[in-house]
């Protein structure tokens, strides 16, 4: 007697489980598109996998190639599910996913079926996961799949933004999280570093950074703005250490919001320091430094095939002749490659003057960006013959990424239609809710 089937339209709804499949055997018939994308999230299970097929995508057998999985490279032939826990048939032969279906119903084997949801035992719900949680939607009455990924995306995009707020009853250990926000853009900020935001009960800023989100904070967070800590007799980043050190203790989480990244001239490890030596523990998220991101959001890649092997990224805040310099503008001056320039927009006109003395072309490109990805962000282009002046000329300010290189002016190709995905061997994956 065969089992019936939960089909599209049948009144019994998918009975939701988590496989615990570590050392169990699962058998993948079909390596094309479907098996790529499901693989990992089985890999990652710890089971035992076989593949089945003739064939495999690059990815596939890359996996292959890395242990990850067994393949075994022919078409599916009857016995092959035999000891399997799970089976996944996503073969581009109709009739072999059929008759390994077919196998899997005999053997009592869950399986699912890319190419036929009504002849499979079990569906695939659209997964996502969040800081150790593993969101799984099925919809009742048949697979929905676009509003099962809609489902999945709100609730794994509100655990990681912190706009779904499900506290965790693990006790929140108190500390500082260092986190770079990026260059600006309230979207550049990681996952992370967004979610912890979203948790902090102090936030300590800076003014770089997606200052933007501190807007969105609930009204108990207390922002702080870092330049404006009063600091008395004491240096600045010590007023700020004592900051994050003193409210860690009263056992406030607390985020330390940094533009870009923490560690790329971001002062990140003296606070790192001083909360070890208090005792606090401290987590660093990393962000986009604004020494790529803020280039490449001007159409500027730091580095280009034939064009650029290395970018340097340099701190402009004391100029070439300054005692306290720890750059060897020579030996920086003998690159070929690409110079980033950060918080140099004062000191350019040395700069410029002291690479064209030790050798780099008058006329290599130059181009200053300030505010990048901001909705304020201009580009101003130059050599670095003309940077000084023009810099003045166009009353360039801080915050600017100055990029000094042939790469400035390798310019996208002119953009055309989209070309839709072609499409894979073995997709959709109707079963796939
Ligand atoms: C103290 S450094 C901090 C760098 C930061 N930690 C990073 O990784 O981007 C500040 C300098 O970064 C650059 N900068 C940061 N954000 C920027 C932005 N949105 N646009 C242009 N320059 C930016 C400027 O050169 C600015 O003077």
């Amino acid at each position: 007697m065969t089992a019936p089937h939960a089909a599209a339209g049948d009144p019994y709804p998918a009975y939701p489980v988590g496989l615990r499949l570590a050392g169990r055997r699962v058998v993948v018939i079909g390596g094309g598109q479907v098996a790529q994308r499901r693989l990992p999230a089985l890999i990652a299970t710890g089971a035992d996998i076989v593949l089945v097929s003739p064939s495999a995508t690059p990815s596939v057998e890359a996996m292959a190639e890395a242990g990850e999985i067994r393949w075994e490279r022919r078409p599916y032939a009857e016995g092959d599910l035999a000891e399997a826990w799970y089976a996944l048939i996503a073969s581009t032969d109709t009739a072999a996913n059929a008759a390994a279906s077919a196998e899997a119903e005999r053997t009592r084997t869950w399986c699912v079926r890319s190419d036929d949801a009504e002849a499979a035992t079990a569906w695939t719900p659209a997964t996502g996961r969040s800081e150790g949680v593993t969101v799984a939607v099925l919809t009742s009455g048949g697979p929905d799949p676009r509003r099962t990924a809609a489902v999945r995306d709100a609730i794994v995009e509100g655990l990681r933004d912190g706009t779904l707020v499900a506290p965790h009853h693990r006790t929140r250990t108190a500390g500082v999280a260092l986190v770079g926000g990026g260059p600006g853009d309230p979207d550049l900020i990681t996952v992370r570093g967004r979610r912890l935001l979203a948790e902090a009960d102090v936030v300590i800023a800076d003014r770089l950074g997606p200052r933007d989100l501190l807007d969105e904070l609930p009204p108990h967070v207390e922002v702080i703005d870092a330049a404006k800590i009063p600091y008395g007799r004491f240096m600045a980043q010590e007023a700020i250490n004592n900051a994050l050190i003193e409210h860690a203790k009263a056992g406030k989480a607390v985020v330390r919001l940094k533009g870009g990244d923490p560690f790329v001239f971001g002062r990140g490890m003296e606070e790192a320091q001083a909360l070890a030596e208090a005792g606090i523990p401290c987590t660093v998220v990393p962000g986009i430094s604004s020494s790529i991101s803020v280039p490449g959001a001007a159409g500027i890649p730091v580095t280009h095939r034939g064009v650029a092997h290395e970018f340097t990224v340099i701190s402009g805040h004391v100029a070439p002749e300054d005692p306290r310099s720890l750059v060897d503008w020579k030996a920086v001056a003998g690159l070929r490659g690409t110079l980033v320039l950060l918080m140099a927009v004062e000191r350019i006109g040395a700069i410029a003057e002291a690479l064209t003395t030790y050798g780099r072309s008058p006329e290599t490109p130059v181009a200053i960006i300030q505010e990048g990805t901001m909705a304020t962000q201009r580009r101003v282009d130059a050599t670095l013959a003309t940077v000084a002046r023009t810099a003045r000329a166009e009353d360039v300010r801080p915050p600017a990424v100055i990029v000094i290189g042939e790469v400035v002016t390798v310019n996208p190709p002119e953009a055309g239609p989209a070309n839709p995905p072609e499409p894979g061997p073995d997709q959709p994956a109707p079963n796939e809710q």
